[in-house]
């Protein structure tokens, strides 16, 4: 199994080119679906979990090939990605694939609606809490479908005639049913109205997808979303959103250890509440015309306290990240998580590290301290484990960190974007 070593205590410096979005492109991907015709997206990123949702797609009947050719190979950052489906072959989706990643549940989407049936395997629980789908059930049997729960699978079939619009408003935000039922009413007789939609970009980049395929999809990012049902979509050509996830990570990685680094490609945009965030902590970040530059010349990092919520809010996914940061601050900070009810699995290894953080509840007090020292740590989930990684960069001496395959789920070719801005970082493999 792989590791990372990290030999701590270099400031970044340079330029760090971002990434597609993995999680716009999972759905992207799964658009694919929804059409006979060919659906091209570019700037898909080179992860694990994208190679993952290709086999589960691959098992539906979705042919994929990699800029024109069939074989699949690295090209480099930005990869144009070929997916068509003339017909589905497998309306099942098994526990084997699902069990692996949590987004290929939402293939109910689409499989139900163009084929009228879908057998998906239950997702189950993951490391970061227990993730339901009652959402993706009432969501869907509000347009007509029966869901039944059988043998760890849900059967949902739709209505003689296709899946109906209907109005609809969720309980709780949910990035994943947002999507499913984005995908669910475009194919839908009649309309469709989404109330507490997720505001997320990577649900904005769905509706403008969907809608170049020819589906009638308006409100999009904002928590009412109205889908005016279409019989057929056709293959379009997306360009995958940046990932504002890896961007708010460099930024964090700059701001903690100090620096100067420009991330091209992005925008700031998706995630101006975390950048305020890192702002308010000491450093410099400004818009240039093609992406965002991170400064932190000296100076301490000032403590700052943050609550998760979903967009535009602090979002889950840099919270591990903005309490590596935090672990140096000159003060007290506070990090409470209201978005899943176990992501605190980073505190023990960071405390490895030297950091002083106590739970209470779902909130975090971190009491900044003057030095972290490397030590060999664990990584526990994607976001998790690039925490321990920022922290590494900013430690004394060497950090190692095990169980990497979390991180290549969801951070294209890290050693490299980081070693290119002067920090040393290797892969170790056993
Ligand atoms: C997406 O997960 C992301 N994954 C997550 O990123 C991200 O943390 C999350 O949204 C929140 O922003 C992808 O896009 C692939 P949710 P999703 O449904 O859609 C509860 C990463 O590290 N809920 O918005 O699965 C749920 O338990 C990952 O890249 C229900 O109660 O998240 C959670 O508390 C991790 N019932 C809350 O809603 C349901 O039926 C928000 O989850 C569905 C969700």
């Amino acid at each position: 199994m792989d590791r990372i070593r990290i030999i701590g205590g270099n400031e970044l410096k340079g330029v760090i080119p971002i990434s597609g979005a993995k999680n716009a492109a999972l759905p992207l991907m799964i658009a694919s679906l929804m059409t006979s015709d060919t659906l091209t997206l570019e700037n898909v990123p080179h992860l694990a979990d994208v190679e993952q949702l290709i086999r589960i797609l691959g098992n539906h009947g979705v042919d994929i090939s990699v800029n024109g050719r069939r074989e699949r190979q690295d090209e480099g950052y930005s990869r144009t990605v070929h997916f068509t489906c003339r017909t589905i072959v497998d309306t099942t989706a098994p526990y084997e694939l699902v069990s692996k990643m949590r987004a290929s549940f939402w293939v109910i989407g689409p499989l139900l609606a163009r084929e009228g049936h879908a057998r998906v395997s239950l997702p189950g629980g993951c490391a970061i809490g227990t993730r339901p789908v009652d959402l993706f059930i009432e969501g869907l049997t509000a347009l007509g479908a029966t869901m039944e729960i059988d043998g760890g699978y849900i059967n949902a079939t739709a209505p003689k005639g296709g899946l109906i619009g209907a109005r609809y408003t969720f309980p709780k935000v949910s990035v994943g049913a947002t999507h499913v039922m984005l995908m669910a009413g475009a194919l839908a007789r009649g309309t469709t109205v989404i109330g507490n939609a997720a505001r997320e970009p990577e649900v904005v980049d769905l509706a403008n997808c969907l809608n170049a395929m020819g589906a009638k999809i308006s409100g999009a990012g904002t928590s009412t979303i109205t889908i005016e049902g279409v019989t057929s979509l056709s293959g379009a050509r997306h360009r995958v959103l940046p990932d504002r996830i890896e961007t708010g990570t460099y930024a964090m990685a700059v701001a903690m250890t100090g620096g100067d680094v420009t991330l091209e490609g992005t925008d700031a945009a998706l995630l101006e509440t975390a950048l305020e965030a890192i702002r308010r902590s000491g450093a410099e970040i400004t818009s240039t015309p093609t992406g965002i530059r991170v400064v932190r010349n000296g100076g301490v990092i000032k403590p700052v306290d943050i609550v998760t919520d979903p967009f535009p809010g602090f979002p889950t996914d840099l919270q591990a990240q903005f309490m590596a940061l935090m672990t140096r601050s000159s003060g007290v900070s506070h990090i409470t998580e209201t978005i899943f009810e176990n992501r605190f699995m980073h505190v023990q290894e960071l405390a490895r590290l030297g950091a002083k953080i106590s739970l209470n509840g779902q909130t975090a007090k971190i009491e900044g301290v003057q030095r972290l020292r490397g030590a060999p740590v664990m990584a526990t989930d994607l976001r998790a484990s690039v925490s321990l990684v920022i922290a590494g960069l900013a430690a004394e001496g060497e950090t190692m960190v095990s169980r990497v395959y979390h991180l290549d789920r969801g951070f294209e070719r890290l050693e490299e974007k980081l070693n290119r801005c002067g920090a040393v970082v290797e892969r170790v493999s056993d």
